[in-house]
């Protein structure tokens, strides 16, 4: 099995030789967070390395070539998707690693997979990968607020998760970018789930005010 993982390793570093040299760092800089990650959580830190050097893949391609890979791939297609092509680079790596590269190892896949917007039910590595991700040493030097994550990601992952969709939806807000249906259903989720461990009660509808 682990002889698999490094072959499949292997086979994926190989694989960014034609990539741009910045999305190689990049990948770089999120192995170390993800190992990080593994160590404080126990995941084997093979199969965190196979994700993260799955995880980007396509990353760099064209938006055009992205929707073609999509469909090549027999993904289905949402007008979100179509109008932001970019958000299927790890859809289109997941089943590819898995065609291409023999990976049949499922939780890695789906961390792959739902890497961008995250998904309402994540195995730990899922949510090891998504938050490496998004805190990898350039990106918190760029946006401070992910520093404050990665301190809470190695207290608790979940707590973490939802910080950074809460981020990500402010900046949607400000920025006045529609929210990708799968991230926005993700989200709320996460906080119902996180309601349900506080034990606070079920939310009831406004009582009606009277004028
Ligand atoms: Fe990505
Ligand atoms: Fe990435």
């Amino acid at each position: 099995m682990s002889e698999d993982i490094r072959a499949q390793i292997g086979a994926l570093q190989q694989a960014f030789e034609e990539r741009p040299e910045g999305l190689l760092r990049h990948v770089q800089r999120v192995l170390v967070e993800a190992l990080d990650l593994a160590e404080r959580y126990d995941l084997d830190p093979e199969r965190v390395e196979l994700a993260v050097w799955g995880h980007d893949l396509f990353r760099s391609f064209a938006p055009a070539d992205q929707l073609r890979l999509a469909l090549e791939c027999g993904l289905s297609l949402t007008a979100a998707d179509r109008a932001d092509p970019v958000l299927l680079h790890g859809p289109i790596a997941a089943v590819t690693m898995r065609e291409r590269f023999g990976v049949s190892d499922e939780e890695a896949l789906a961390a792959v997979r739902d890497h961008t917007l995250g998904a309402a039910e994540m195995p730990i590595i899922a949510k090891v990968i998504l938050l490496a991700d998004k805190f990898e040493k350039r990106k918190r030097d760029r946006t401070p607020v992910m520093k404050a994550i990665r301190r809470l990601a190695w207290r608790d992952l979940d707590t973490a998760l939802l910080c950074w969709a809460d981020w990500k939806w402010v900046q949607e807000r400000e920025n006045g970018w529609q929210s990708h249906p799968a991230g926005w259903a993700a989200r709320l989720h996460w906080v119902a789930e996180h309601h349900a461990e506080m034990g606070l009660p079920a939310r009831e509808p406004d009582e009606p005010t009277e004028s």
